[in-house]
């Protein structure tokens, strides 16, 4: 399964990368396949994927006081074994800091750790004079895309001057600038209102996030590129309204890409306020807390969600992979929702929980690959290495079967660093059953073949959305 469509294939490994994809039962250079290669896997009545690439994680991110609680090493594990051979990870700036120190410093956090492969994007907070020509730099290393935020007051927030001067840097090197679309002042104001009332439970994380924030946001953001010239990605979608922000910027021929991910499908915020258990009382509503939040289900986003991946208002599905432990982490927000270290984590499930998509009846078969593979390493700048089966691409290749099932659960198929899941009870459709990266078998049937510093870093291109 290709994101172009679907055919019976043998397909050819040699080493790390694809040799050959060929009608079942080919010869070549007068051989027999199955009698002449080192190793047969037989994926009869199965379908053979691009490995995913999840474009959106945080591996032991320093945030909300305390750090995500998967390192490189857990979090590219529990990638391997839901069926995605490369992440693109943020490197962190927080005010005050050099981008270039940053970059070395995530550089030699992930060495040796990962279990796939990885690259980078870069946070601008404070966009510095040093760090305009800095992103030049990055560019040469195979950092293409740098993420602004709209919100998060001191800590990541830019005021639009600065957000249009790293646009405009954008605009002249071809870089992807990326954006957090959240309104930060009409959200920290909010914030105050509800804790002055007593309103401090998790659900009100969510009702301090109004939609109305992400779309003005949204249509900043999309303005402020189009003043520019710059290429502009937003990131974690929630709000329908915000869909329809990017889908007329889009009508208009701007360079406006937007990914959502797998918890605005699936969970609402009503969810979130039903949450109660023995050990956690409301405060279990904490699992869900993450930005963009969790949005009604009485205002149709999560239909919305699905409906824009049909019709590429949305091309991308990352997972905003963030995640922080109930007991020590997110328990610092008890009595204080704004303390709530913000984020949830499935690196481990996006495969599935959007291949259910399929079986649902949402998108196609092909779709699903698009979204979670093609369309990520083309707009991420590794199209061709990665994201397709085809002669000449790295063998990262992922065998999925249809017939199979997964139950996810804490207890069940669970290899996040977490004590909980933010998908306890999830059933799915359908199973990873092998995963090669670079042509090496990593996870087989449920059980890990490989070894913490397979993963390598890959150097991005630019866009290739972009001329
Ligand atoms: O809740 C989230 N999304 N945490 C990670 C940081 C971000 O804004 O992506
Ligand atoms: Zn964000
Ligand atoms: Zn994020």
């Amino acid at each position: 399964v290709n994101a172009t469509g679907t055919a019976q294939a043998d397909v050819l490994i040699d080493g790390e990368t694809i040799a050959a994809v060929l009608a079942p039962g080919s010869t070549l250079l007068g051989f027999d396949l199955a009698s002449n290669v080192d190793q047969v896997v037989d994926a009869t009545g199965k379908y053979v994927i691009p490995g995913g690439i999840d474009a959106h994680t945080h591996m032991q991110m320093p945030f909300g006081g305390t750090e995500a609680s998967d390192t490189f090493e857990t979090g590219t594990r529990a990638a391997a074994h839901g069926g995605t051979t490369s992440i693109i990870d943020f490197v962190v700036q927080y005010a005050g800091e050099n981008i270039l120190e940053q970059y070395n410093l995530w550089q030699e956090k992930a060495a040796g750790q990962c279990a796939v492969d990885y690259g980078f994007h870069q946070i601008l907070s404070d966009v510095q004079d040093s760090s305009l020509t800095a992103m030049d730099e990055l560019i040469n290393e195979g950092v293409t895309s740098f993420k602004l935020f709209m919100a998060y007051k001191g800590v990541f927030l830019s005021d639009d001057g600065q957000i249009v001067k790293a646009m405009q840097k954008g605009a002249e090197n071809g870089a992807l600038m990326m954006m957090h679309a959240e309104n930060g002042s009409v959200i920290d104001l909010l914030v105050q209102q509800h804790i002055e009332r007593g309103e401090t439970s998790p659900f009100y994380h969510g009702t301090s996030r109004p939609w109305q924030a992400e779309e003005e946001a949204t249509h900043r953001a999309i303005m402020l590129a189009n003043l520019t010239g710059a290429p502009l990605y937003i990131v974690h979608v929630s709000a329908k309204q915000a869909v329809e922000q990017i889908a007329a910027a889009r009508d208009n021929g701007q360079n406006v890409f937007a990914e959502t991910c797998p918890q605005y499908l699936y969970l609402s915020l009503e969810d979130q306020l039903g949450a109660s258990s023995e050990e956690w009382g409301d405060f279990e509503g904490a699992k869900w807390v993450c930005s963009t939040p969790l949005r009604s289900k009485h205002e149709g986003h999560q239909g919305h969600m699905w409906q824009g991946l049909r019709t590429n208002d949305l091309q991308v599905i990352s997972t905003d992979h963030c995640p922080f432990c109930m007991k020590g982490q997110k328990d610092m927000g008890i009595g204080n929702f704004s303390k709530i270290p913000n984020g949830i984590g499935s690196v481990e499930h996006r495969m599935d929980l959007i291949y259910q998509g399929v079986v649902m009846g949402e998108i196609s078969l092909p779709r699903w690959v698009e979204l979670t593979s093609t369309t990520p390493a083309r707009m991420f700048g590794i199209h061709g290495k990665k994201g397709v089966i085809q002669p000449g691409a790295d063998g990262d290749v992922v065998i999925y079967d249809p017939n199979g099932h997964t139950s996810i659960g804490v207890d069940k198929t669970h290899h996040m660093n977490m004590d909980y899941s933010a998908w306890e009870g999830f059933e799915i459709d359908g199973h990873v059953d092998t995963v090669f990266s670079r042509g090496r078998k990593i996870v087989d049937d449920n059980s890990y073949l490989g070894k913490k510093g397979d993963g390598a870093y890959f150097k991005r291109g630019l866009s290739q959305y972009l001329i």
